[in-house]
């Protein structure tokens, strides 16, 4: 999704706005650009490009361009193709320079009126009506600060902007509402980013905008003002190195290596939080007891693949802390009166903390009954941890590719440490707790014990190749799971393929079913097994071909028309994340063969901070 890097500062800033994008790729863009400025001309030098980081260095390095402050971003487009003249930064009248995330949602008619008034617009975004109506407000008076100051007061929708001005060179406009937008601050100079990450290398303190904040910087000042416009101070953070390398190694993508992560990740996860026999429930971070003391009802919110974590987690609650669970897609239930149960919890998962329509969703939330919200987060910074009650951190890692692995399975870990101490409550034998914990003291080992799955999977994605379509069927709490498997496969491959829970097929999809469709079957020996095996039969007698999935290849028939692959035996309880492995690897080896953009595949981004 768009990412924003600006600077202000006594040195020249093309290679720190450079570093920043290239930081932020992993977001997901489909073009780039970079405007600089320098003190003493005044005007904006601009390159931009319909494509990757790499493409605007190489015009960078054909045409080198100067300046000590300088905003740049990366595109995903919403607005007009992804095209130069649609990439940011955006110059209106040659005096104001513009770089916009979010949506602008009343830009039709804003657009409307410039045009009306003679302006002419060379972009079709919704961000060059921001930055045109902030010239207009200069042309009719006012100061740079006023300008931006009223053309806010208009814009409807969610946005973090960064604006410089050719006649106030050096000073960086930035207003964050909706989208997120940090502020870091270096010796004599500052600078605007959607994502700390993407500031690293010049800082590690940081001001974290709240909603309705106008951040105005140079090199040598910073003001801030609030949704009122009234001057504010705003605590800064040193947010700390956690010493990750974000490098492939060895690995040819960061998928790979982020599914091979996940032994590691999964460690990292548990430590401290499971003793010998049972959960510690202070592992997880202070005042948890207390709250699910008290929980008597969960909603679980996610998007994506967090959402599909939440389902998972819905099995799980349910069955072994008796509790209602609902799980539900963010941007749904951000549109839905829903009923909250008297002592309910709000429990979002993200990965990045900012997920437009879970944010959104959390801050509902906030308004409505619930007795406490809680977030499940890899990213200690994000907006959903610092706005949530209280927070889980997850130890996935830095995650970098776009499509999510390993933060699905570590974040299954928490969840499934949240249903055992909300069971805990509910009388849940201590018996079987231990009996789970036990099983997760060796989960790192039987999922090293997956990946081992490698060469099988990658011998089998070949049999994918030529075709465009894929069923995956599970039932129970693997129906998430197949969900998940369909997601992988389709984001990374583009090829198509849909999650079924495997009793519904008879009720339709079984029509889709012949020799050129792929049905893969996440079937592991428990006590829907037989009822799976019943679904299967239906498939075979269509003549479609079957990959199974399951943990006692004993029975399934070694057919020809059956391809079955034996996953690790674990806990019952565990083989959710067991399970996911095999998929990821079915996923990744598909595209690889097909030769997508693996770590960025097209039209999705990383961090989703649009609605
Ligand atoms: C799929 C994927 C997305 C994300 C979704 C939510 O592989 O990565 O579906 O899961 O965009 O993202 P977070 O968890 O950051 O809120």
């Amino acid at each position: 999704m768009c990412g924003i890097v600006g600077a202000t500062a006594k040195r020249q800033v093309s290679g720190i706005l450079i570093e920043g994008l290239l930081r932020l790729e992993y977001r997901g863009y489909d073009s780039a650009g970079i405007a600089t400025q320098e003190i003493s001309t005044k005007s904006f030098n601009r390159i931009r490009v319909s494509g990757k980081v790499r493409d605007l260095v190489v015009a960078l390095s054909e045409q080198p361009i100067r300046g000590t402050g300088g905003l740049a971003h990366t595109r995903w487009a919403t607005h007009g193709a992804p095209i130069e003249r649609n990439a940011h930064p955006h110059i209106a009248n040659g005096r104001i320079a513009l770089v916009h995330n979010g949506t602008i949602e009343n830009f039709v008619s804003l657009r409307k009126e410039l045009e009306d008034s003679g302006r002419q617009l060379d972009s079709q975004t919704d961000s060059e009506v921001v930055a045109q109506l902030v010239d207009l407000g200069i042309e009719s008076g006012s100061t740079f600060l006023g300008a931006v100051q009223q053309t806010v007061a208009r814009l409807e929708g969610a946005f973090a902007l960064g604006l410089m001005c050719s006649t106030d060179p050096g000073t960086i406009i930035a207003v964050r509402k909706g989208c997120p937008l940090v502020v870091g601050l270096g010796t004599d100079e500052h600078f605007i980013a959607s994502d700390v990450l993407a500031l690293r290398s010049v800082t590690n303190q940081f001001i974290f905008l709240d909603e309705g904040d106008i951040a105005v910087m140079s090199s040598g000042s910073l003001q801030i003002f609030d949704e009122q416009g009234q001057p504010v101070e705003r605590d800064s953070i040193r947010v700390s190195d956690q010493g990750e390398s974000v490098d492939k190694g060895s690995y040819r993508h960061y998928l790979e290596k982020e599914i091979h992560d996940q032994p590691q990740a999964i460690r990292s996860t548990l430590e401290g939080r499971i003793t010998e026999q049972h959960i510690s429930e202070p592992g997880l971070g202070r005042c948890v007891s207390e709250i699910f003391d008290k929980t008597s009802a969960i909603s679980i919110v996610g998007c994506g693949t967090s959402y599909y974590a939440a389902y998972v987690a819905k099995y799980w609650i349910e069955d072994m802390a008796q509790i209602p669970c609902s799980a539900e897609i963010a941007s749904e239930f951000r549109y839905r009166n829903a009923a909250v149960l008297d002592g309910s919890l709000f429990l979002s998962l993200s990965q990045s903390g900012e997920s437009a329509d879970t944010i959104a969703a959390l801050r509902l939330a906030e308004q409505r009954n619930y007795m406490h919200t809680m977030n499940i987060g890899n990213v200690p910074t994000s907006t959903l941890m610092r706005e949530s009650a209280t927070a889980i951190a997850m130890r996935a890692g830095v995650e970098v590719s776009v499509a999510s692995t390993k933060s699905f399975t570590t974040m299954l870990v928490d969840l499934l440490l949240v249903a055992l101490l909300l069971a805990r409550r509910r009388g849940f034998p201590r018996e079987r707790e231990h009996e789970i914990v036990k099983a997760l003291h060796i989960l790192d080992e039987a999922v090293e014990c997956a990946l081992l799955l490698d060469d099988r999977i990658r011998q089998l994605a070949e049999e994918f190749l030529l075709t465009q379509h894929a069923l995956f069927l599970g039932r129970g709490v693997h129906y998430p799971v197949a969900l998940e498997g369909a997601l992988k496969l389709k984001e990374i491959s583009y090829m198509h393929a849909e999650g079924y829970p495997a009793g519904e097929l008879k009720h339709g999809p079984l029509a889709l079913v012949d020799a050129d469709m792929p049905v893969v079957a996440v079937a592991p020996n428990n006590e829907l097994l037989r009822k799976v095996q019943l679904n299967l039969q239906e498939v075979r007698a269509r003549g479609g071909r079957l990959y199974v999935f399951t943990d006692e290849a004993a029975d399934f028939d070694h057919q020809n028309d059956v391809v079955v692959i034996e996953v690790p035996k674990v806990h019952p309880a565990l083989s959710p994340i067991v399970f996911t492995i095999p998929l990821q690897l079915l996923a990744y080896h598909v595209a690889t063969l097909r030769g997508t953009d693996i770590d960025q595949p097209r039209n999705i981004a990383k961090s989703v901070t649009v609605e």
